[in-house]
């Protein structure tokens, strides 16, 4: 098992042991690519959305938020392209009769290309020390050129043909690589299909009069339908957006890597519609805004990376996915897409209503262009916990497993212990949860020794501890912990809530933006 795999393992077993987040239908068997959020999962994945709607509605006078439905009239997905477009290629193994999406098969030879390159610069590090210079190794050396052009020029024929629809030439390049099933190692393939990924339901009782629906695979189109409304009724002016967080889903073929592809997922997506000719100002804009926001976090801005798209999607006319290092991997994890008005003019065509702007200021209508940022929730909560996982080495030789996720983030903002069960400590420490839970989610608990209940909340990625002792009947002081430097300093309880406040408060975070 590579570093990788075991660090990926140990942030699925993670999220299980500590509450955060379990297999969906687990008794069953589990349902594949569909997961539940756990007591601390769910607070987690609430305070991302929170802090994402704070930093996207709330700070800006010209966003406003809706919350559409899931279930649409089926001619949205008709006017989206959904129903013709939203397909992916794939192919069956006719031994093993398993499915696969044929791009992800070719993705996945030149990720073993990729890891063949990276061995190479693991070997010269060591070999060169600290003289060694990463970008000057990558681009002269024979050998890893060499990789890096067989890589791209794969992945530019693969990309021409899907673009072409030319699906006998994605067979054809899987056998000209020998690419194998993964599982058995047979290489004999049907051809490439296209597989629509939208979920379809029925709306109503008889099946003579029900109607076909889909179950939404983006929010953005609750978005586009209700521009007009919100834009009347909100009195909007051009540049303005429309946000929204919401249950989304996909029938993905390949649905692995635990939440990051999920068949039924949580996306956080808002439309900012702007002037036609101005879409390029502000696709920059708000590329910078969202990385902005993430490097507010302070996961490592090492860990971020833009991925100019050089094939775009049938609506856009610029694109850009935020990667985000992954245990297992740089992979996408928020997209900005300057969609033209594609949507708008869509819409208007097959509904048959105007959906145009009366700009005042140029004293005419026009259909509005929309930039899009669209992040996966669960993708984020991934990034973040996986992030937050360590394992620290202590002074005294042992090791201990700390999850430090951003203070603001994490589910509950203190612990609160009585040092023993007895002589009122519980009761002092009953009666400061009591205060502090007006401001903050806080936790108590009076079970094993205090070094073990320190380690619990370290795993649970908890920010502070406090305990209750003796001296605390004498002086109203408690022991404070801080979860990542392990710090303990005593303070008054009077104290306890302004130094909390000023690790979680939205502003301290949202200011680094
Ligand atoms: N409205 C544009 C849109 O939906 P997308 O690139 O298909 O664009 C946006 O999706 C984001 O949604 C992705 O960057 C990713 O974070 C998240 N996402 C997409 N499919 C997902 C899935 N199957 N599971 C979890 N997250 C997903």
């Amino acid at each position: 098992m590579t570093k990788q795999e075991d660090q990926f393992k140990k942030v699925l077993s993670h999220a299980k042991e500590y509450g955060y987040v379990f297999q969906s239908s687990e008794i069953y068997d589990g349902l594949s690519a569909v997961y539940d959020y756990a007591q601390n999962g769910v607070e987690l994945k609430k305070n991302i959305r929170d802090y994402w709607w704070k930093a996207m509605v709330q700070m800006h006078e010209n966003i406003v938020g809706i919350d559409a439905s899931i279930l649409m009239h089926p001619t949205t997905w008709k006017a989206s392209g959904h129903v013709d477009a939203f397909n992916d290629p794939l192919i069956d193994n006719k031994a093993s009769k398993k499915r696969y999406r044929a791009d992800v098969l070719i993705e996945d030879y030149c990720a073993k290309i990729e890891g063949k390159i990276n061995k190479e610069v693991d070997k010269a590090a060591k070999r060169f020390g600290d003289t060694f210079n990463k970008e000057e190794f990558l681009a002269t050396n024979g050998r890893v050129v060499g990789y890096q052009e067989k890589i791209n020029t794969i992945l530019a024929r693969m990309g021409a043909s899907l673009e072409k629809e030319d699906l006998v030439d994605v067979k054809a390049l899987i056998e000209e690589l020998e690419i194998a099933d993964p599982l058995t190692g047979s290489r004999n393939w049907t051809d490439v299909k296209q597989f629509n990924l939208m979920f379809g339901t029925k709306l109503g009782a008889s099946a003579e009069t029900a109607m076909d629906l889909y179950l939404r695979p983006e929010t953005a189109q609750g978005i586009f339908v209700n521009f007009l409304n919100v834009q009347k009724t909100g009195r909007m002016k051009i540049p303005f957006g429309i946000a929204q967080t919401g249950k989304a889903f996909r029938n993905e073929i390949v649905a692995r890597q635990f939440i990051f592809r999920m068949r039924e997922f949580e996306q956080m997506e808002m439309q900012f519609f702007v002037k036609p000719g101005t879409q390029k100002k502000w696709y920059d804009q708000w590329k910078e805004t969202r990385l902005k926001w993430h490097l507010s976090l302070g996961m490592g801005a090492e860990n971020y990376r833009f991925h100019d798209h050089d094939k775009l999607a049938h609506y856009a006319d610029a694109a850009a996915d935020i990667e985000f290092k992954f245990p297992f991997g740089f992979k996408e994890l928020e997209g900005i897409h300057s969609r033209t008005d594609f949507d708008l003019k869509a819409h208007e065509e097959f509904s048959g209503k105007k959906l145009q702007y009366f700009d005042h200021e140029e004293n005419k209508s026009y259909t509005p262009y929309v930039v899009e940022t669209s992040i996966g929730l669960d993708r984020m909560f991934l990034a973040v916990f996986s992030n937050s996982l360590q394992e620290e080495a202590l002074e005294n030789g042992t090791t201990r497993t700390v999850l430090k996720l951003p203070a603001i983030l994490a589910p509950y903002k203190a612990a609160i212990f009585p040092l023993v069960k007895k002589d009122g400590l519980p009761e002092v420490a009953r009666k400061i949860m009591d205060d502090l839970k007006w401001y903050f989610n806080v936790f108590y608990d009076e079970k094993d020794a205090v070094g073990k209940r320190y380690r619990r909340q370290d795993a649970a990625g908890t920010p502070f501890c406090i305990t209750v002792d003796h001296e605390t009947l004498e002086d109203n002081s408690v022991t404070i912990r801080h979860r990542d430097t392990m710090e303990q300093k005593r303070v008054k309880i009077t104290e306890l809530k302004e130094l909390i406040q000023s690790e979680v408060a939205v502003k301290n975070w949202l200011q680094r933006m």
